[in-house]
């Protein structure tokens, strides 16, 4: 079965088209890829409300098995994006936020400033990435593999998990 997908770009510069969003297409590439139909893409600015609405729309208007988010996850003050995700969320899966940045930390102890989290909101997965291309290339190594059986997992299956 084919997963459905939304990749959410979060950057004030490139919403007002004075930076070019690379890490946006990056995601949607990869998830094309690894067999996601990817149905929806925004670049929004850092700001709490709109990402909330969006997320929350993408799940339960479009029912959108998966949301990548990437930037505004780090220190800056206008970085909201894990507020706006938490407040999405009905559980969150602290699992996948550690992996990436455990995977991050080995390539760079920067990655230890992206706050980013991972959750379910009804029968969807949202993930925030950090907001650079070598970021999201390092996180999407470590969580692409393992995100079709999270989803099934989420979506209620009872197959046996591998050991
Ligand atoms: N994670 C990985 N894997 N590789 C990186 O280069 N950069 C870090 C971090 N996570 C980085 C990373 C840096 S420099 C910052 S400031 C934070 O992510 C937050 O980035 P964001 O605000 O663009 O989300």
């Amino acid at each position: 079965m084919e997963y459905t997908a939304g990749v959410l770009t979060l950057s004030d510069k490139g919403a007002l088209g004075e930076r070019e969003d690379l890490c946006g297409p990056l995601i949607k590439e990869a998830l094309l890829k690894a067999g996601f139909q990817v149905l929806a893409s925004r670049i929004l600015p850092d700001e709490y409300e709109e990402i909330l609405v969006v997320l929350v729309d993408w799940v339960d208007r479009k029912g959108l098995d998966l949301i990548i988010t990437t930037g505004g996850t780090g220190l800056s003050p206008r970085d909201v994006t894990p507020e706006a995700t938490r407040a999405a969320i009905e559980k969150e899966v602290p699992g996948i936020a550690e992996a990436i940045r455990a995977e991050g930390l080995k390539h760079t102890p920067f990655a230890m400033l992206s706050r980013g989290i991972a959750g379910i909101r009804k029968q969807s997965l949202i993930i925030n990435l950090p907001g650079s291309p070598k970021a999201v290339e390092e996180s999407l190594g470590v969580i692409l593999p393992v995100l079709k059986h999270a989803l099934e997992k989420i979506k209620g299956s009872t197959k046996e998990c591998a050991r």
